[in-house]
């Protein structure tokens, strides 16, 4: 297996056309989960910015990290498009600091990093949703490899759910955990049939 990182060099290369490599509408997954709200968000490698400016627009004081200092600016072009504002941190998932309890959403999709990455990183990252927070996300399954609407060809990056769940649930109570498989209409990048991972935690309360 391979244990690609695609670094933000080549992110850069990919958010430096015209237009939004994604689209500028968010993800579907995460339209379809989040509700109006007024907390805290965060939404981690949102690239160009499309799920974090809806956010914003959805009453979310919302604030994106991710390695591109070039999807920060087309962020920042679609957030005044929309009349919001994002923060958005040029940051790298392996080496920020994450406060505990400091989030009500994180959302995120297409957020694939080498595996043993996300085994110790993922969690650190959740640990800043405050209890009562919720999770919500879509990462493409390990079966999307054949298919051509999307997502790295490395299985090392894409997920099998049970392997997710057994690093990322504990402490959360699953909403919905599911492996599907979709219609993704988003950009000529992700267009078509696509196996993917589309998860809704909340983040107990009390620990049982
Ligand atoms: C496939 S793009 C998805 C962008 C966005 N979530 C969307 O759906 O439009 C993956 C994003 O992950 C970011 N990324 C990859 N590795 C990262 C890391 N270690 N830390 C922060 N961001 C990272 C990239 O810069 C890129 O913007």
């Amino acid at each position: 297996m391979s244990n690609v990182k695609f670094g933000a060099e080549a992110w850069n290369a990919r958010f430096s056309g015209e237009g939004w490599a994604y689209g500028k509408e968010p993800n579907a997954w995460l339209a379809e989960r989040i509700k109006p709200g007024s907390g805290k968000a965060l939404v981690p490698a949102d690239g160009e910015g499309r799920n974090a400016v809806w956010i914003a627009s959805q009453g979310y004081d919302t604030t994106v990290f991710d390695l591109s200092d070039v999807g920060r600016d087309k962020c920042a072009l679609l957030a005044s498009q929309k009349g919001v504002v994002v923060d958005y941190q040029v940051d790298d998932l392996e080496t920020r600091n994450f406060s505990p309890g400091q989030y009500d959403l994180i959302a995120c999709s297409w957020f694939h990093v080498p595996w043993s990455m996300f085994c110790q990183h993922y969690p650190r990252m959740l640990s800043s949703l405050k209890p009562g927070g919720e999770f919500i996300c879509e990462g493409y399954h390990t079966t999307q490899m054949e298919m051509t609407s999307g997502g790295p060809k490395s299985l090392d990056l894409l997920w099998e759910l049970d392997e997710v769940m057994d690093v990322i649930s504990d402490g959360f109570t699953t909403i919905h955990a599911a492996v599907e498989t979709v219609e993704l209409d988003e950009s000529d990048l992700h267009r078509g049939r696509a196996h993917v991972v589309r998860l809704h935690l909340a983040k107990r309360k009390h620990r049982k």
